[in-house]
This record gives C-alpha cells, structure tokens and sequence, in this order.
C-alpha cells in the first residue's frame, strides 16, 4: 500500500495488529474498544481497516465499513506523536478510495474541534445533530458526498 513520507507504510489492518490499535485507542484516541469489539467488529461483512505503520508500530487507524448504498467510519486515530503530519488525511483517503463512489457518513463529538476541522478539509459536510449520541454530549453527523461518475 501506500507510502508517506516519514517512512510511514499504509496498509490494511491484520488480524495480529489488534492489540497494538487497541492499545493506541485506549492511550490516544480516548474511545472505549475493548479487543474483543475489536475482533467482533473485523468479522463484520464489509468493514475496512487502513492502519499507518512505524517500523512496526501501530501509529493511526482509520476503521470503518462499506455498505451497499454507503460507507461509514467508525474510528479514527493517531497517535500523539505523530499527529499533524497528514496521516489522518491519507488513512482517510485510502478508506474513501475503496468506497465505490458510495458517501461516507461518520459521527463526530460536538466538542472536538480538531477532529471536524479535519472532516471539513476532505469535503465532509454537517448533516445533523444527534443528540445524546455519546455518553456526556451531542454528536455531529458528517458525511462526504459521493463521488458521481
Ligand atoms: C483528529 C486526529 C485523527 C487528526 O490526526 P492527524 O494525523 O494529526 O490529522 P492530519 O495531520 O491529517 O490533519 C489534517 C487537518 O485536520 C485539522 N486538524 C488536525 N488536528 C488538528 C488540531 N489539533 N487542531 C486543529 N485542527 C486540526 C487541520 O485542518 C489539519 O490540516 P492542516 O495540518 O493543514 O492544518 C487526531 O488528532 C486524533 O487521533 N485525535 C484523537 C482521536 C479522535 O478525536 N478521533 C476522531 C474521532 S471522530
């Protein structure tokens, strides 16, 4: 897969990378996965899981899964240390190119600016407001239209 270029690999998550994404949500990415979520959701049809390799270190994850008519992200993470560095926006693209044109929805936490200023960089629009969504706050619901051939 792709290439970035602080030497950093793109590629698809294996089987045996679980608990290293585990271990980077949990440290970094402030959402609750446990390994098994994680291994139950790797065995849901259509998901898709693009990780930034280090050397062997998990450094970002963008997880989600394609469905008929769309796609949806479920998790995106990057480590503390690298971040600012695009990698957030190339997992991201990687996820869109094997989307088939379908829009790409995603919730995203009212109150982390940092995360929407990345959505609205790739073309990602506020649809709504779902209330409650997560444990203490209100989400908003983005997407990214599809691609019309
Ligand atoms: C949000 C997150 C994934 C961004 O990862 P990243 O690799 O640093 O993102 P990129 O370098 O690709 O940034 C792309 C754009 O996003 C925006 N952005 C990213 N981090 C930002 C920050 N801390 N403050 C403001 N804007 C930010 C900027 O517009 C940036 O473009 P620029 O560098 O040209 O200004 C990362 O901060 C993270 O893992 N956060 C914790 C987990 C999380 O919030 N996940 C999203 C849940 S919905």
């Amino acid at each position: 897969m792709a290439s970035l270029k602080s030497g950093i690999m793109l590629r698809s998550m294996r089987t045996q990378d679980i608990s290293k994404v585990q271990e980077l949500v949990a440290r970094d990415g402030g959402s609750l996965f446990s390994f098994v979520d994680l291994v139950v959701y790797c065995l849901q049809a259509g998901y898709e899981a693009v990780v930034a390799d280090h050397d062997g270190k998990i450094v970002g994850i963008a997880a989600g899964k394609h469905m008929k008519t769309k796609s949806h992200i479920d998790l995106v993470c990057v480590s503390k240390e690298h971040r600012g560095n695009g990698i957030a926006t190339s997992l991201l693209s990687e996820f869109k190119a094997h989307a088939q044109g379908n829009a790409i929805y995603l919730e995203v936490d009212v109150k982390n600016l940092a995360a929407q200023r990345l959505y609205a960089s790739l073309g990602y629009e506020t649809t709504q407001v779902i209330p409650q969504y997560y444990l203490k706050s209100n989400a908003l619901e983005m997407r990214a239209h599809e691609v019309v051939a």
